[in-house]
């Protein structure tokens, strides 16, 4: 039997409630069945996320008291600037207070109304920021990538001849840049190969467009690239960072999911392109030498980046992840494959059977286990979508309950109890029902929605 193994110890420790069902029952109808809106409080275990939630090393907490706290050119900053060229080799960074600030800008400058941005996957916040300069998303994923059980080591790979056959369909005019994410979201975690993103260089080149990557998920990108792709096993994790890096003319990050808790950024070696999103940081923002984070984040980002090179740090994620899908495949669950990085994934679409998207199955597994568990996780599938413009549901690809495993922060014995959790569930699915909105915010409705259980 695989078993992960954990590459560090544990000296802080932090109380966990496993509360009765009796109160999990009127947290989850307090909550509006919407997890979102539970209080840590009430929860066992918090697999919502990997945002800001990552555990810090000894070295990250110990370079926050150095910080160097000034408005203008503290040498914290300084630090993180030398820290991201050294990772990036790009010359120009401009930090932002997380990765949706950076979409804001690079969308606000390079969408215009009527553009086309092609992408291999969107996610919820980058779709967003998007649609609202005008621009549309065009997913351009192979057809492997929304299959649910699969092999295939990158689902997360471009269709190359799509995304020629799209932009000569649109005119290279009407394409505002290309994007790729690490880690791809929204189908599960799942990674891009350094050949495919060579590819798709080649069509940027061939129609002079820009590649953006969004790297908020590129810790367990490299993880796989690093396992799975012949020509990088001789690499080291920095190499292939940079060779990701150097095919790219943007890349942007959430450090609440690399490197540490709080903050992004965007770098490029585009000077053009640098003037004009540099013009947005102090709007939006703060100063330049700062963007919204603390100085304390930016002594830990420093750090965590410098980490985030090293195989035993960013293997973890990927292990445990690993483990959780095995055991709920040996148990008939159904989950995605192969397991990916973010966490593990139902398939709320054949877990509930029973239950047709617009009753938001992966909404009613959500709450369902953490009835049963305290285990909490995060929808992904039709509830987190957009109603169209006349009201209509968007039904999504995938009907996912996200179960994020948090960086080296739950034991394996937790994770084993979820298993267990879980795989009673299944067991007991027929008892689950569907949801209904009561409440239905026009925008990013899954944050704040409530729903009724039906
Ligand atoms: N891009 C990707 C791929 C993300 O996963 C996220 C956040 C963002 C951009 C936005 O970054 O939260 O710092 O503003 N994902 C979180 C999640 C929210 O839970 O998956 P942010």
């Amino acid at each position: 039997e695989e078993v992960p193994l954990e590459m560090h110890k544990v000296r802080i420790v932090q109380k966990i409630n496993l509360k009765p069902v009796e109160r999990r029952l009127e947290a989850i109808e307090e909550a509006g069945f919407n997890t979102f809106l539970l209080k840590n409080d009430d929860i066992f275990m918090d697999m919502l996320t990997d945002s800001g939630v990552n555990a810090m090393s000894d070295k990250q907490q110990a370079a926050m008291l150095e910080a160097d706290d000034s408005y203008a050119g503290s040498t914290t900053f300084t630090k993180l600037d030398n820290k991201v060229r050294e990772i990036f080799k790009k010359e120009f960074f401009l930090p932002m207070h997380q990765g949706r600030a950076c979409e804001n800008i690079i969308s606000q400058v390079f969408v215009q109304p009527g553009t086309i941005v092609p992408m291999n996957y969107h996610f919820t916040t980058t779709k967003a920021h998007i649609v609202i300069n005008g621009g549309t998303v065009e997913e351009i994923f192979t057809d492997e990538a929304l299959k649910i059980t699969s092999e295939h080591p990158f689902k997360g790979n471009m269709d190359i001849d799509k995304l020629n056959a799209l932009i000569e369909e649109h005119g290279r005019e009407k394409i505002s840049f290309v994007r790729v994410e690490a880690g791809t979201n929204l189908i599960g975690g799942q990674p891009f190969a350094l050949e495919n993103l060579e590819e798709v260089r080649q069509v940027c080149d061939k129609y002079d467009l820009m590649l953006v990557l969004d790297a908020s998920l590129l810790a367990d990108n490299l993880y796989f690239i690093k396992q799975r792709e012949e020509k990088c096993k001789e690499m080291s994790i920095k190499e292939i960072t940079g060779a990701i890096s150097d095919l790219c003319d943007i890349v942007y990050f959430s450090a609440r999911k690399l490197g540490c808790a709080r903050g992004g950024g965007v770098c490029t070696n585009n000077k053009e392109a640098y003037l004009k999103m540099r013009e947005l940081v102090p709007l939006y923002e703060g100063f330049l030498t700062y963007g919204g984070m603390s100085v304390r984040e930016m002594e830990a980002l420093t750090i965590g980046l410098e980490e985030t090179m090293e195989e035993n740090m960013i293997n973890q994620g990927p292990q445990f992840i690993a483990y959780m899908t095995d055991e709920l495949v040996k148990k008939g669950v159904p989950v995605v494959t192969p397991a990916g990085g973010l966490g593990c994934h139902l398939n709320a679409m054949e877990f509930l059977d029973h239950l047709p998207q617009t009753k938001y199955p992966a909404g009613a597994l959500a709450a369902a286990l953490y009835l049963v568990s305290g285990v909490r996780g995060m929808e992904r599938g039709t509830l987190s979508e957009q109603r169209e413009e006349d009201g209509s549901e968007t039904l999504a690809h995938m009907e996912l309950l996200r179960l994020a495993m948090p960086r080296r922060v739950y034991t394996l014995s937790q994770v084993k109890y979820a298993v267990d959790r879980i795989a009673w569930l299944y067991e007991n699915r027929d008892l689950i029902g569907g949801l209904t909105y009561v409440e239905e915010p026009k925008v990013l409705r899954f944050f704040f929605g409530r729903l009724e259980a039906n």
